[in-house]
């Protein structure tokens, strides 16, 4: 028995096809809303269907242009509370502004934990995201987080695509990605893990030291979160291929992709690239598949408004839509 009698879900302009596929899967259609710009660029939103009491889930990938999804996302929410929705669950794909969830040198900021503040602030009650880079993000929000992960859907993509599976190593391209890609391991019948060294002289730019674990004639499966420049992952194909790796495969969740990385990636050491469609990507190469995560979205935001866990989901071989 539903807490709220109504389910309503709405979008802004960052994944509308994610969020369409969404409400296929949980056979609803999406809210009615228009998420627009006045004309000096003030961000303009008009909830069209009356949310008086609902369970309202606002899917918005805070992808770039980051400040305008932001943005959009807290006006929505702001909206929906003052139109006395019951409840308002952020559904974040993928969370802007994650990589600055520290200060590294002094005088920074960190700006994941006030773009939590804000999105609190605004009047969420809930937030639903999809592989934070750092878990300790979830702690920047005093509201419940579901934290998912698209681990369990990648790999499943990687078993079809590789059909032999007891050759795999699966290969974490830094430290930060340790646990990421042993859990990853995990949904390959344990396979082995190798772990590279990457140093970053400057923001955007990337030096692989080394690495651990046995590789030669092995397929690599290397795992991250996200791809912005693709240069961790070329890099990292690189050092295993020069160490004896004989092919290279790369999963992450978030295809951030700025400019020139599809075109990167595609003339890199990797064979395939996949990723999720938390962040759309127009017109990918062949190298490139995209593994939609509407499926686990929509099963999360069932258990949320049914009062289900959703921790369960993770462990789960299969997703039950
Ligand atoms: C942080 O290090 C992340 O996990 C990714 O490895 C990184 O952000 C990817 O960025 P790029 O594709 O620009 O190397």
């Amino acid at each position: 028995m539903a807490q709220y009698e109504r389910m309503v879900i709405f979008t802004g302009n960052a994944n509308r096809p994610l969020a369409e596929a969404i409400a296929r899967y949980v056979k609803r259609p999406l809210g009615d809303a228009l998420v627009t710009q006045f004309r000096d660029g003030e961000t303009r939103v008009l909830l069209r269907d009356d949310v008086r009491g609902a369970d309202v889930f606002i899917v918005q990938p805070t992808s770039p242009p980051v400040n305008q999804h932001v943005m959009e996302l807290l006006v929505m929410i702001d909206a929906a509370k003052r139109a006395s929705a019951g409840r308002i669950t952020a559904v974040i794909p993928y969370y802007g502004y994650s990589r600055q969830e520290k200060k590294t040198v002094g005088r920074e900021p960190i700006s994941a934990k006030l773009v939590a503040d804000l999105i609190q602030r605004a009047g969420a009650n809930r937030v639903l995201t999809v592989d934070l880079s750092n878990p300790a993000i979830e702690g920047f929000f005093d509201i419940p987080v579901d934290h998912l992960h698209a681990g369990l859907l990648l790999a499943q993509q990687v078993q079809r695509l590789l059909r032999d599976t007891h050759d795999i190593v699966v290969a974490a391209p830094d430290v930060g990605a340790v646990r990421l890609a042993d859990r990853f391991r995990g949904y390959l019948d344990s396979a082995p893990l190798a772990v590279l060294f990457k140093d970053r002289p400057q923001p955007d730019e990337v030096v692989m030291q080394g690495m651990i674990g046995d590789i030669v004639g092995k397929t690599v499966v290397l795992v991250d979160d996200l791809i912005s420049t693709g240069g961790t992952l070329i890099a990292a194909a690189d050092l295993l291929e020069s160490n004896g790796a004989s092919r290279v495969i790369a999963v992450a969740t978030h295809p951030v992709l700025a400019e020139g990385a599809l075109e990167r990636l595609t003339n890199s050491a990797i064979e395939t690239v996949l990723v999720t469609d938390a962040i759309p990507v127009p017109n990918p190469p062949p190298a490139i598949r995209i593994i939609s995560l509407a499926p686990l979205l929509a099963e999360a935001i069932n258990r949320v408004h049914f009062d289900i866990s959703v921790s369960e989901l993770m462990h789960q071989p299969r997703l039950p839509i």
